[in-house]
C-alpha cells in the first residue's frame, strides 16, 4: 500500500469534495463544501493570503485532506477529513505533520484550530493525542447555536520532535515544497522577534526550521 501526504491539486478537488460531504462529516464541517470554492483553493499560490490544502493519497485515491490559512506569526487549520471507513491510521495526523513542517519552515510560532463544541471525537481524542491544548470555548459563535473550542500547538516551544516520531512510525510518504516565499516568510518573523528582544525565541524558531529541512532532506 502507497500513502503520500502531499500537496493538493485541482484534479483532487472532486474526491476531497466527496470526502468532506459524507453524511457523518457534513454536520462536523459546517455545512455542504463547494466543489468550486474547494477547486479554487486548491490552486491558489503558496503567498500569505488563501487557503492552503494537503491530502492524504492511499493507492492513487484521496482518502483525506486538510485546509489551512497562513497568518502572520501562526497557522490556522482549517477544514480536515478523513474517509469514514479509513480514520484511526494516521492519515489525519500525517496531513497536520505537512502543516506543521511548512509553519516550522516559515517560522511560525504556533497552529491554532477551532472546533465545534459537538465534536467529540476532536475534541477529546485527536486533539489531545497531538498536544493541542484548548484555549477558549466562544459560546454560540455559529448561528447562535454552535459553540466553538479554540485550539493551540505551541511550536516555538514544543518543537517538531514528537511529530517527527510519530509520522516515523506510519511509513507514510510526505511531500512538502520549499517556496521561496517561505524563507522570505522566516526572515520576516526573526526580525520581528529580535526587534521585540526575543533572542532566544529567535534562535528557537530558527531551531524549528533547521529540524525541518533535516528531515525534509532540503539541507546542504
Ligand atoms: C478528526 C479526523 C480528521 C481524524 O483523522 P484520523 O485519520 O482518524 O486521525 P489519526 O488516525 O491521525 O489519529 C490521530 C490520533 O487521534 C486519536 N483519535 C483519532 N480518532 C479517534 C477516535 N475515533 N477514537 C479514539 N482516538 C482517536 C488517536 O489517539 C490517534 O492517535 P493513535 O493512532 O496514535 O492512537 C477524522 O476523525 C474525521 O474525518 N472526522 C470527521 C470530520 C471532522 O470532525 N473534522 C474536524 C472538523 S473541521
Amino acid at each position: 500500500m502507497s500513502v503520500v501526504i502531499r500537496p493538493a491539486r485541482e484534479e483532487d478537488a472532486p474526491q476531497a469534495q466527496a470526502v468532506m460531504n459524507e453524511a457523518k462529516t457534513l454536520p462536523m464541517l459546517g455545512g455542504f463544501v463547494m466543489l468550486e470554492q474547494l477547486k479554487t483553493g486548491f490552486t491558489k499560490g503558496n503567498g500569505e493570503k488563501g487557503i492552503h490544502n494537503i491530502v492524504a493519497e492511499v493507492d492513487g485515491e484521496i482518502l483525506g485532506v486538510s485546509q489551512i490559512s497562513p497568518h502572520d506569526y501562526h497557522i490556522e487549520m482549517g477544514l480536515v477529513a478523513v474517509h469514514e471507513d479509513h480514520r484511526q491510521k494516521g492519515y489525519g495526523s500525517s496531513m497536520y505533520f505537512g502543516h506543521v513542517l511548512r509553519a516550522a519552515l516559515e517560522g511560525r510560532l504556533f497552529l491554532l484550530d477551532q472546533v465545534a463544541h459537538f465534536n467529540e471525537v476532536m475534541r477529546y481524542k485527536y486533539m489531545p493525542a497531538l498536544d493541542f491544548h484548548m484555549e477558549l470555548l466562544q459560546r454560540n459563535k455559529i448561528r447562535n447555536w454552535c459553540s466553538l473550542a479554540y485550539y493551540r500547538y505551541d511550536l516555538l516551544n514544543k518543537g517538531l520532535q514528537p511529530w517527527i516520531e510519530r509520522f516515523n512510525k506510519t511509513g507514510f510518504e510526505i511531500q512538502v515544497e520549499d517556496h521561496d516565499y517561505y524563507k522570505q516568510k522566516f526572515a520576516e518573523n526573526r526580525d520581528e522577534l529580535l526587534r521585540q528582544g526575543r533572542e532566544e525565541d529567535a534562535k528557537k524558531i530558527g531551531d524549528n526550521m533547521v529540524q525541518a529541512k533535516e528531515f525534509l532532506g532540503l539541507l546542504g
